[in-house]
């Protein structure tokens, strides 16, 4: 059902504001969560019309299903602050898409576009002031649906709630990124969920992320399930590596998500003339390109992480080291995107959305 949002979206502000207490120049990642949020819920084959109401505890019965068969999916975006306080979204309606590609690969219910476009304004105007200005940090937007539906039958719940939540945030990684090249642990499959945004797929990272860790990396290169030959993902970005200068990166498949900042920085490459190939990378040709010195960069890209260059990887019990370049690929890109999103520049492919 099409609904008029400014009309049908009931609004009950927060009495007190926690604005105050943040430091909007020292912030982390998503760790301190703004006023209000926007909650929806599904029920009875159909989905109320939203609220926006002060952020606060949610209660569920112990029978709801996402806490038993995990149907839990999220989105990630970001909202931008110009110098004139204007604010804007980056391409939001992929992140949409996204998500209803992820509800349906979960059996959850499809959510309608004016629900979270439209929700997502009327909650922006509403945190306006959360959105920081400072220097590579924004608001991290988190639209999330899960299971309230409750049952020990292993089946798909009958009621779900719509969440969008909001986080004043810096950088994603504090210092150097050293990744390590998993042999073993595969982070999805063939057939899998991969490619979707749900929950399961990062609870089954942390333990060899942990494992990684445990030995001085902070983020794992995922390679095929099958052969362990062939690089994917890093942790929570789209991996990219430059060898000369050509600039790789692997296909999406059903294993990998399709990643809203790597297909950006695909077409901002190709508009600065860099010799851009989407094709599978095989650790192999990474080794050799690290030993006969034309391995140049590596970076993962995405919402949380923007563009973060990668200082070394191990692989097989020995460490390579990236090279310092003064003028990376990795720079450029970063500079030309975060330009585009706080409206710095141009945007020539109509993705920055004013928010009014
Ligand atoms: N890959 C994974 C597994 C992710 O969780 C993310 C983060 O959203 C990305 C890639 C990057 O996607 P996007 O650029 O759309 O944020
Ligand atoms: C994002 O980049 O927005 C993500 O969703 C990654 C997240 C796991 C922090």
């Amino acid at each position: 059902m099409a609904i008029n949002f400014t009309k049908d979206i009931e609004i009950e502000k927060s009495k007190t504001s926690k604005i105050e207490n943040v430091d909007f120049n020292n912030l982390t990642f998503g760790s301190v969560f703004t006023d209000h949020m926007l909650v929806c819920d599904f029920e009875n084959g159909k989905w109320k019309s939203p609220k926006i109401i002060p952020y606060q505890p949610i209660t569920l019965a112990p029978s709801s299903k996402i806490f038993h068969y995990g149907q839990s999916i999220f989105e990630g975006m970001k909202a931008y602050k110009d110098t004139e306080n204007n604010v804007f979204l980056f391409r939001p309606i992929d992140n949409f898409k996204r998500l209803n590609i992820s509800a349906k690969r979960l059996a959850m219910p499809e959510l309608p576009e004016s629900y979270f476009m439209d929700g997502l304004r009327e909650l922006l105007k509403l945190e306006k002031d959360w959105i920081p200005r400072a220097e590579g940090s924004a608001l991290y937007i988190r639209p999330f649906m899960f299971a309230t539906g409750e049952g020990f039958h292993a089946s798909p719940a009958v009621a779900y709630k719509f969440i969008i939540a909001c986080a004043p945030s810096g950088s994603y990684f504090s210092g150097k990124v050293k990744v390590l090249i998993e042999e073993k642990y595969s982070r999805s499959a063939n057939g899998g969920v991969g490619f979707a945004k749900a929950g399961g797929n990062y609870a089954g990272q942390f333990y060899p992320t942990q494992l990684a860790k445990d030995r001085g990396y902070q983020q794992v290169i995922w390679t095929d399930d099958n052969t362990h030959e062939y690089i994917e993902e890093a942790g929570a970005m789209n991996i990219f590596v430059r060898i000369n200068d050509t600039l790789l990166t692997v296909p999406t498949s059903d294993r990998i998500l399709d990643g809203i900042t790597r297909k950006s920085i695909i077409t901002i490459a190709e508009a600065e003339g860099i010799n851009v190939e989407v094709r599978k990378i095989k650790v192999t040709e990474l080794i050799e390109a690290s030993e006969n010195g034309s391995l140049k960069e590596l970076f993962g890209a995405g919402t949380a992480a923007v563009v973060s260059p990668i200082s070394g990887f191990g692989y097989k019990g020995k460490d390579y080291e990236l090279p310092q370049l003064e003028n990376t690929y990795g720079a450029l890109l970063k500079k030309r995107i975060t330009d585009i999103q706080t409206n710095k520049t141009d945007d020539p492919y109509g993705w920055r959305v004013k928010v009014d």
